[in-house]
């Protein structure tokens, strides 16, 4: 144990001291953060993993930089190249992990305060995380519209449009702009619940940062909006933005499933996560 670290808080920087600290009562208000590291166990690339991630991946499609793919000048320009990805990442053929049903099953226990995702997957939703918990941070593929006129499309044209790989227009002859799936593009605001949200990070009495990068900002800030003495745990499998530089920082490092795994057999929910899990 580090002596450095006063005795009353977490301090034991370990899986079970957050076991025991969640098992006490003393988590009623957990806040959990996500990013792609959760899905890519769900066959979903991340953006930034050497080799493996979508940003490595888009030679093909001939951008000028990785990120333009999710540019909204540069969609303006040239749509054919995000909706050559929106094929390949259009929800519904993936399935949630066990880190994603670990998440539900903290809101089933009453101790999920809120989700905040980055991810445009949806796989929270798919999970059973309660819709009013989540905050989808960078939007997703659930609604659409066009970015003139801001007119909302329903969700089958647009899919049948992305599976033809047609770039859907907006149909009012005086308009003709580009629809777009509310993702939220660089450049673009992001949804105003999540500036609405952010008091949940300072009630939070623990919060979990599984499978992020914490490179993108405003998100990436949400960690540090935690008060002192309220332990922040990393699933991650690299040490991220100023995780690890608190007193009450847990560093799992790893695959996030094992990670999370170990956390509900320390808590001895492991069968209840499994049974959850393959429930989904
Ligand atoms: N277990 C644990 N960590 C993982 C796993 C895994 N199975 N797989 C990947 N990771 C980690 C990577 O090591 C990396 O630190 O998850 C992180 C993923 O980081 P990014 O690829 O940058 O994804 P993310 O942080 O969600 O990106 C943020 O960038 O392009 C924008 O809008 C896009 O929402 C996205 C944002």
């Amino acid at each position: 144990v580090d002596e450095s670290v006063p005795p009353q808080t977490l301090a034991a920087r370990t899986l079970s001291a957050v076991a025991e600290y969640i098992k006490d009562g003393k988590a009623k208000r957990i806040v959990v953060l996500t990013g792609a590291g959760i899905s890519t166990a769900a066959g979903i690339p991340d953006f930034r993993s050497p080799g493996t991630g979508l940003y490595a991946n888009l030679a093909r499609l001939n951008l000028p930089h990785a990120e333009a793919v999710f540019d909204i000048s540069y969609f303006r320009q040239n749509p054919e190249p995000f909706y050559v990805l929106a094929r390949e990442l259009y929800p519904g053929k993936f399935h949630p992990t066990v880190s994603h049903a670990f998440i539900t099953l903290l809101a089933r226990r009453g101790l999920l305060s809120h989700l905040f995702t980055q991810n445009i997957d949806c796989l929270e939703r798919r999970a059973g995380v309660p819709a009013d918990k989540i905050v989808e941070a960078h939007g997703s593929f659930a609604t659409q519209r066009c970015i003139d006129c801001r007119r909302e499309y329903p969700d089958g044209p647009m899919r049948e449009h992305v599976e033809r790989g047609q770039v859907p227009r907006c149909e009012d002859e005086t308009c003709g702009g580009l629809v777009k799936p509310d993702i939220v593009f660089f450049g673009e605001q992001l949804p105003s619940d999540f500036e609405r949200s952010l008091h949940h990070l300072s009630m939070a009495d623990l919060v979990l940062v599984i499978g992020t990068s914490l490179t993108v900002f405003p998100f990436a800030k949400l960690p540090d909006l935690t008060l002192d003495g309220k332990p922040r745990v990393l699933f991650n499998l690299e040490r991220v933005g100023t995780m690890g530089t608190q007193a009450d920082d847990v560093l799992e490092l790893g695959d996030c499933d094992s990670g999370i795994r170990k956390l509900a057999d320390e808590l001895g929910w492991r069968e209840e996560l499994e049974e959850l899990w393959t429930g989904i």
